[in-house]
């Protein structure tokens, strides 16, 4: 898709699509040389069909040789906030795909690079459907032109670009069958993306093992795809302002272990690497933007199966922080994969660390599927978070992490247990990551709600949905 900047008139662009987003203050204005085009009768059909310019509305009429595009668009976009303007975007970029338009050209009045960067980022987020394994007619292309019209910054549709693809990527990596994406082609795309600043290192199974990452080799013993360990490194060319890690968990499938998933549980699995997929999507986009960060992105990759090799229930794990881990759900795998990337991390001297997984269901029963849970001490740490996800139009939603519950933890046989009961599940899981985590500040964003959507929502598209990648690069990369 190439996105760049036009300054032609709606009258006179050619193209397939033109979108014209307004607020109920700029309609009038907005539409007054199409609404002459056409004879003055564009605006009174916008009234006549009750058109309000609500966030994402669509109007859509065909043009009949008035103007050079062939049909006109109207969207709503609030009042024209930074989210009204993505939401916007973003119902035009899904528009243009469900009828496979190629050439679109928008004009969301005059915007700044911020609002131009979220107008991007909207429209490819709107655009992008999963349909590798379609066959035939069912298929439509992605738009290969967008043109932006009435004055877009040319800084914005970079950034723009580069987060996208973070973020198309991660969607990708969730979307793709686990027969696709499983350990070591996850690492190798994680791989494909490396250079001058981008180092990208892969442990295989001996290393790990050898290296004594407990948690990371028990859960991944019952597949025959063996486990990855990624650490993908950025070095900024100046010096650095911050050091951070990123960490996902990468359970390529979980099918539970011996603590079995039912069927239905199990069906959209797949996706419990959607935490490794928005790390790989946010260390791409932060290649690109090339903040003075550095930045550590960190994946355990594993598959969770059941085998005659398989980790057991009442199993003890040596991790690689060197605590002892009592098993008492195998389906409770993706802390004990976290915890080694966790202790890892916190050997790298970083400032700060923050993990993404789609750790557990009591987040999605929770907060549903539109809230990332966050777990944090730090109100600083907190605050950032919760403002780049504000610019990103993502939520996230802060949780407690009270000492006390820990007690759910304790152990009889080693030292502690791999889960802590039904009650505050999210909040044990969090706690359960605390205990791995040394001389960094540390976030956990359970993302297992967001991460994944069985319908549609706006104008996401069902499936992964690349969630967080946005709010990671505003986070590093400003
Ligand atoms: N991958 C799941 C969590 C999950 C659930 C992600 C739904 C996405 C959608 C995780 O590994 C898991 O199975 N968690 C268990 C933990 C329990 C055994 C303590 C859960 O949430 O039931
Ligand atoms: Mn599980
Ligand atoms: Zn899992």
């Amino acid at each position: 898709m190439n996105i760049s900047i036009g300054t032609q008139s709606l009258t006179e662009i050619e193209a397939d699509i033109v979108a014209v987003a307004v607020t109920a203050e700029t309609r009038d204005a907005a539409l007054a040389d199409l609404d002459a085009a056409f004879g003055g009768t564009l605006l009174s059909t916008l009234d006549s069909d009750e058109f309000k310019p609500k966030s994402g509305a669509v109007a859509s009429y065909a043009t009949f040789g008035r103007i050079k595009a062939k049909r006109v668009l109207v969207v709503g976009m609030g009042d024209g906030d930074a989210l009204g303007v993505m939401a916007a975007a973003g119902a035009v970029g899904k528009a243009a795909r469900s009828s496979g338009t190629q050439n679109v050209a928008i004009d969301m009045g005059g915007m700044d690079a911020t609002k131009t960067q979220i107008a991007v980022e909207g429209f490819v987020a709107g655009n992008y459907k999963f349909d590798r394994y379609k066959s035939g007619d069912s298929k439509k292309a992605a738009a290969s032109q967008v043109t932006l019209l009435g004055g877009a910054d040319a800084i914005g549709v970079s950034r723009g670009e580069a987060v996208s693809a973070g973020q198309d990527l991660a969607r990708d990596l969730v979307n793709e069958p686990a027969e696709a994406i499983y350990p070591a082609s996850l690492a190798d795309v994680a791989m494909s993306l490396a250079n001058d600043q981008l180092s990208v290192e892969v442990w295989e199974e001996d290393q790990i093992e050898a290296e004594g990452m407990g948690g990371i080799m028990g859960v991944g013993r019952g597949s025959d795809r063996k486990p990855r360990f990624i650490h993908m490194r950025y070095t900024p060319k100046g010096t650095p302002t911050r050091k951070i890690a990123l960490v996902g968990k990468g359970v390529t499938f979980d099918a539970g272990g011996y603590s079995l998933k039912p069927s239905a549980g199990m069906q959209t699995m797949r996706c419990d690497m959607a935490g490794s997929a928005a790390v790989i999507g946010a260390m791409r986009a932060i290649r690109d933007l090339a903040p003075d960060v550095e930045v550590h992105g960190i994946v355990g990759a594993v598959e969770n199966l059941v085998s005659g090799n398989a980790y057991k229930l009442g199993d003890i794990l040596n991790m690689y922080s060197g605590k002892q881990v009592e098993i008492h759900n195998t389906d409770a795998e993706g802390r004990l994969v976290l915890a080694d990337c966790l202790h890892y991390a916190s050997q790298l001297g970083v400032d700060t660390i923050v993990d993404l997984a789609t750790l557990t269901g009591a987040a999605v029963v929770a907060l549903g599927n539109h809230y990332v849970a966050m777990f944090t001490k730090d109100d600083n740490l907190s605050n950032e978070l919760k403002s780049s996800a504000a610019a990103a139009g993502e939520n996230i939603w802060p949780m407690p992490l009270p000492e006390d519950y820990k007690s759910q933890l304790k152990a009889e046989w080693g030292d502690i247990k791999n889960v802590g009961g039904r009650a505050g599940g999210s909040i044990t899981a969090a706690l359960f990551l605390s205990e791995f985590v040394t001389d960094a500040k540390w976030c956990h964003l359970d993302i297992a709600g967001p991460a994944f959507l069985d319908k549609g929502y706006k104008h996401y598209a069902a499936g992964g949905t690349g969630s967080m990648v946005p709010t990671l690069a505003r986070w590093v990369a400003g």
